[in-house]
């Protein structure tokens, strides 16, 4: 595991962002796995940028979703598809064909939880995955204890992590959605390349326990240690309790 001290979260936004736009130089049909929260936003700002200034042609780029609530109606503004359509898709002049999802209002979820896998593995995998991390520890939905084998499934949010995502609901926790789909820790696992980005000092003690604590499940950002090619870009302030 690499890990990146950069001073602020803009430097890791634009550090994060001239990765994927290295991979997509590389590789044109790349399919990135984008995260939502407030921690990547600075990364696909500094995309569209680079895209804007002609340094980087995404004409051919595929996204994929990490996660997705259950149970808000289709179009809802915080459900992830929504917000990544706003802050990546339409910003990056992607067309919402290139943008997979799983479908957080499907009758049957553990069908399209199965659906979603099967659906990363048919597009060729993953080949830069961003991620945040929750104060729990947590990457995607994978709350503290989730086995770190596990696929795509429907998983029951902790309180901490619905009272860190009330402000996105008017600060109201009772509009927080219970229950989310997530690529499981696993299905993670098998992107090429991990990137984790995490800032402010709200995280350090996560960032610590994930880069210098064992591998275990109820730190589930430790699998990254299992990973051949797994990046963390922490700012200082999500730096302070490293070793
Ligand atoms: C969201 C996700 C979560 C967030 C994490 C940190 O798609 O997968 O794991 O990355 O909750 O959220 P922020 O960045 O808002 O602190």
């Amino acid at each position: 595991m690499e890990v990146v001290i950069v001073p602020d979260a803009a430097t890791g936004g634009e550090i994060v962002a001239e990765a994927m736009a290295q991979l997509l130089r590389r590789k044109p049909d790349a399919l990135l796995g984008v995260a939502t929260g407030s921690t990547p936003l600075p990364v696909y700002r500094a995309l569209a940028a680079k895209v804007g200034a002609g340094e980087v042609q995404v004409d051919r780029a595929r996204v994929c979703q990490l996660d997705e609530y259950v149970g808000l109606p289709a179009g809802h503004p915080e459900s992830y598809r929504s917000v990544l359509l706003r802050e990546v898709v339409e910003p990056l002049g992607l067309s919402p064909d290139a943008f997979l999802g799983p479908d957080g209002a499907a009758q049957d979820i553990p069908a399209a939880c199965q659906a979603y896998d099967a659906a990363l593995s048919a597009a060729g995998g993953v080949d830069l995955q961003l991620l945040g991390i929750g104060t729990d520890g947590h990457i995607g939905f994978n709350e503290p204890g989730s086995s770190l084998a596990s696929r795509t499934r429907i998983k029951t949010l902790t309180e901490q992590t619905r009272v860190d995502n009330a402000r996105f609901f008017d600060g109201d926790i009772e509009q927080v959605p219970h229950h989310v789909i997530t690529q499981g820790i696993g299905t993670i696992l098998e992107a090429r390349h991990l990137v984790l980005l995490a800032t402010g000092e709200g995280k350090a003690e996560a960032v610590a326990q994930t880069v210098e604590g064992p591998v275990a499940a109820i730190v589930p950002a430790s699998a990254l240690q299992l990973h051949p090619h797994a990046t963390v870009v922490v700012d200082e302030a999500a730096a302070s309790e490293l070793k």
